[in-house]
């Protein structure tokens, strides 16, 4: 008897598509919920890794031109963790590595390699010839290229502010991060000052050396 209840019921839920879609929709946003909620807690998730330190003024500006450009429509910055990624790349990705990047770049299209490592592996007079014109170094790429970067100039007047703003939100100081946090306004001035002249060639090669050299 209890038995045929129950049966009953399913038939409620199975012969009623709009019931079915709400419950679908439900079942799966508890799933989510369960699965995602604890990652915004862990602190292997929300912490830097140890030697994280957040980009200088030139890195900075050089992030921004690598997505003015749109270099994430064909390059990923997230190495997953199978071996044949592992053996090309480097370590995987970890989320400690990415926690001040904000929008992170980890992108989802490999049209040309993953980047998330690319810091350190070739000069900067590499990067520079391959960003200029990619064919003159790889002979098979279809990458465009960047020429203009060379000529332009690194435009400072938002730099400043960027740097507070991720200084004062993300908690990105020195009393936070001892040594590798940014520190006061007169010296993150100073480091404005500095990149004033340089290229956006400089700036972007700047921020590609750098990536991924963190995790220990
Ligand atoms: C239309 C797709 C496309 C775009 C857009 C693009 N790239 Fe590439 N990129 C490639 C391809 C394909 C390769 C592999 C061939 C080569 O090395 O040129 C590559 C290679 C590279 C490499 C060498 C990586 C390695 O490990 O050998 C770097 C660095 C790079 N790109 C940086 C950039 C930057 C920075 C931008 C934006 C300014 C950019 N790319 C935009 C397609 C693209």
């Amino acid at each position: 008897m209890s038995q045929n209840n129950s049966q009953n019921k399913h038939e409620i839920v199975e012969k009623n598509v709009g019931l079915m879609a709400i419950l679908t929709v439900f079942a799966i946003s508890f799933g989510a919920l369960v699965e995602i909620t604890p990652l915004m807690f862990q602190e292997d998730t929300t912490k830097p890794v140890d030697g994280l330190r957040p980009l200088t003024a030139l890195e900075m500006e050089g992030r921004d031109i690598y997505v003015r450009e749109g270099c994430y429509n064909c390059h990923s910055q997230m190495i997953r963790p199978f071996r044949d990624e592992v053996e090309r790349y480097g370590h995987y990705s970890v989320a400690g590595e990415s926690v001040w990047d904000h929008p992170f770049q980890w992108g989802s299209k490999r049209t040309g390699p993953d980047l998330a490592r690319v810091g350190g592996r070739y000069s900067d007079d590499w990067h520079y010839a391959h960003l200029v014109n990619p064919r003159d170094v790889v002979p098979e790429s279809n990458m465009p290229g960047y020429p203009w970067l060379a000529t332009n100039k690194v435009d400072t007047t938002h730099t400043l502010k960027k740097l507070q703003v991720f200084r004062d939100n993300f908690g990105i100081n020195q009393e936070a991060y001892p040594g590798r946090g940014y520190g006061s306004d007169e010296e993150l001035q100073a480091d404005v000052k500095s990149i004033e002249g340089k290229t956006e060639m400089e700036a972007l090669i700047a921020y590609l050396q750098q990536l991924g050299t963190h995790l220990k």
